[in-house]
């Protein structure tokens, strides 16, 4: 049986209790240095579920932001990522002037970050800052760093709590990884 219909052969490595701690700190972290009038740019679809959870954490702390989505293409289903990342839904926000805080799943190769980042700028934001959940410093393809990160991991295959695996596991409330098959 392939492993896409194997939810036995996912291994728990974050846990649903060790994520709410971590999205809980990591929420302070970006108060600490919030400005007002925060745009929170989430990258469908990996980042929804964290993103539901960041934004909820942000509120219960007093930094009450504004949120759009932004639907970006860079990976296929073979796990490879491919060079170049386009916007396949776009905001409805104009970002110019604004203070934006992209969100996002994993930073493996760092081209999605880069891309986002760089469109955010383009356009005329007035600071734009990222978090992600996880990241596999090891896979960097291009010159980034996240200005806040959930977990730094492996580089191995990762599934649950959002991120897919031919576009299934997005609702395990865990971080899960697949082993090679
Ligand atoms: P990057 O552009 O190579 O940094 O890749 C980032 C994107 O690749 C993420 O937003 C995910 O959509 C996808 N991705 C990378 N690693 C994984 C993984 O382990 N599981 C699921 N998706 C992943
Ligand atoms: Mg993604």
């Amino acid at each position: 049986m392939s492993v896409v219909n194997n939810k036995s052969k996912i291994q728990m490595l974050i846990s649903a209790e060790q994520i709410a701690e971590r999205v809980e700190t990591l929420a302070d972290e970006i108060v600490a240095d919030a400005p007002s009038d925060l745009l929170v740019v989430v990258i469908l679809k990996g980042s929804f579920v964290f993103a539901a959870d960041l934004v909820r954490e942000l509120e219960r702390k007093g930094a009450s932001a504004q949120v759009d989505f932004v639907t970006l293409s860079s990976y296929d289903v073979r796990r490879e990522s491919r060079g170049s990342v386009t916007v396949t839904h776009d905001l409805s926000e104009d970002v110019a002037g604004r203070a934006i805080l992209i969100v996002d799943d994993i930073l493996e190769s760092g081209r999605t970050i880069a891309f986002a980042r760089e469109t955010m700028v383009n356009r005329g934001a007035a600071s734009v800052k990222t978090c992600l959940l996880l990241d596999k410093p090891t896979q960097r393809k291009v010159d980034i760093e996240a200005d806040y990160v959930g977990f730094t991991i492996d580089p191995e295959f990762v599934v649950g709590y959002g991120l897919d695996f031919a576009k299934r596991y997005r609702g395990l409330p865990y971080i899960g990884s697949i082993p090679p098959s």
